[in-house]
């Protein structure tokens, strides 16, 4: 007999309920400020943290909350659902840890988990360079061995959260020679000398988290910050990002969620033709579409948390790989929709900075680029499905 892998549990609804209500308390009334003034915001970060969710996922062994990969998936769909932005904080420490927990040594692990469990520190993840930005592989970045030191040299680019976070994962090739199989991943640390980072980049959403370049300068690091055996690194990132592609799915829903609840809310409201328009079948139509492309995308992606979190307990699932990519796919595909429609039922209100929906629709957009593009998805999708 097969059971659902995806059915939460009683504690994943009560979950939902305490983030929901401490994202409308804590987090929703800035998210229009952080989109407006471009500042991540360090009091919501702190609320975060004060709440245990700034990073639900780092085992408790590490001292973290120790959330499976649905509860992670809950989380961020709910702080998403007040302010995208804010919902990078637990999904890229997410990012930025699993490549430990996937493949460093304990001593790695217990150094630099527990700061971030603590919240004393954020962690990023820097894989993209300028001109390795899909074909990942394709980057120039290096580290070459001295002693028991490695030098790094290079640019990583489009880093969420750079300059904010204490430490990054950072592949580097360290065989030229070997293509894929000669980058390794590292830990990089803020203060290490030679890191520096470019200007915030001046995007079209999720302005709250700062997004930079991270550049490393003749940077010498222990031996030791290696993540694995060296000429693994670019496995351990493609097999993070079969994670947390699914953390950006929650976002994605969250974010829709977040447009759907508010877009419902004004159509009750508005009047036209002497009555509210929600009472017109054009516009109920439109919501029923928007909640039926939301649900399917929601039960997706908690088909692939659970198949992550079955992963990450040491069972490996083959069909992770085309389900992460998939929810990831779908539900950012579904975003992209449903915000652009709450922006079209609220009219030309909905195109103002007075309503949410267009800083939502804005925020969307980000889930279909970043984690991988949704053609890169596609093609890691038809790659697992004609091998
Ligand atoms: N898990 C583990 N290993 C994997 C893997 C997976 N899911 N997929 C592939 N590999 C292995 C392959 O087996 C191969 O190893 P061998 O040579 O030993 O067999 C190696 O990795 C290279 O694989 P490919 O030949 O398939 O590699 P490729 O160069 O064709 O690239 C790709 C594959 C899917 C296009 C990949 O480059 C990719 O995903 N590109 C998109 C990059 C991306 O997602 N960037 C996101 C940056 S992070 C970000 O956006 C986050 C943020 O700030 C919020």
């Amino acid at each position: 007999m097969s059971f659902p892998l995806y059915a939460p549990a009683e504690e994943h609804h009560l979950l939902r309920e305490t983030v929901r209500a401490l994202a409308d308390e804590k987090i929703a009334p800035h998210a229009a400020e952080a989109d407006e003034t471009e500042e991540f915001s360090w009091d919501v970060y702190k609320a975060l943290v004060a709440a245990d969710l700034h990073a639900v996922h780092v085992p408790e062994q590490y001292g973290g909350a120790g959330a499976d990969a649905l509860a992670t998936v809950i989380v961020i769909e709910e702080v998403a659902r007040a302010c995208a932005s804010t919902s990078l904080i637990p999904a890229v420490n997410k990012l930025g840890t699993v490549p430990l927990l996937l493949s460093a040594s304990e001593e790695l692990k217990s150094r630099y988990l527990a700061p971030v469990a603590r919240g004393e520190a954020m962690f990023s993840y820097a894989l993209s360079e300028p001109e390795a930005g899909s074909d990942a592989a394709a980057m120039k970045t290096r580290a070459v061995a001295d002693g028991d030191a490695y030098v790094l040299n290079g640019t990583k680019m489009w880093i969420t959260n750079a300059g904010i976070s204490e430490y990054y994962t950072v592949m580097a090739v360290t065989d030229p020679s070997a293509g894929a199989r000669g980058i390794s991943a590292f830990v990089v640390e803020k203060s290490d000398e030679g890191v520096s980072f470019g200007p915030k980049e001046k995007k079209l959403g999720i302005k709250g988290s700062p997004t930079r370049q991270v550049i490393l300068d003749d940077v010498r690091i222990p031996a030791n910050r290696m993540i694995g055996d060296p000429g693994t690194g670019f496995k351990t990132a493609l097999a993070t990002l079969d994670h947390t592609r699914v953390t950006i799915a929650a976002q994605a829903l969250g974010i829709a969620q977040g447009a759907l609840d508010y877009a419902i809310g004004y159509v009750k409201e508005r009047k036209q033709f002497g009555r509210p328009v929600a009472d017109f079948q054009g516009l109920q139509f439109m919501i029923a579409d928007m909640a039926m492309k939301l649900e399917a995308a929601r039960q997706l992606t908690y088909h692939a948390a659970a198949k992550s979190e079955r992963a990450m307990n040491g069972e490996p699932q083959k069909d992770l790989t085309f389900l992460s990519s998939a929810a990831k796919c779908a539900a950012s595909d579904a975003a992209m929709e449903i915000t652009t429609d709450a922006v079209q039922l609220l009219g030309g209100y909905g195109y103002t900075k007075d309503f949410p929906v267009e800083r939502m629709m804005r925020d969307a957009k980000i889930t279909q680029i970043y984690e991988g593009t949704n053609q890169i998805q596609r093609m890691v999708m038809a790659r697992q499905l004609l091998k």
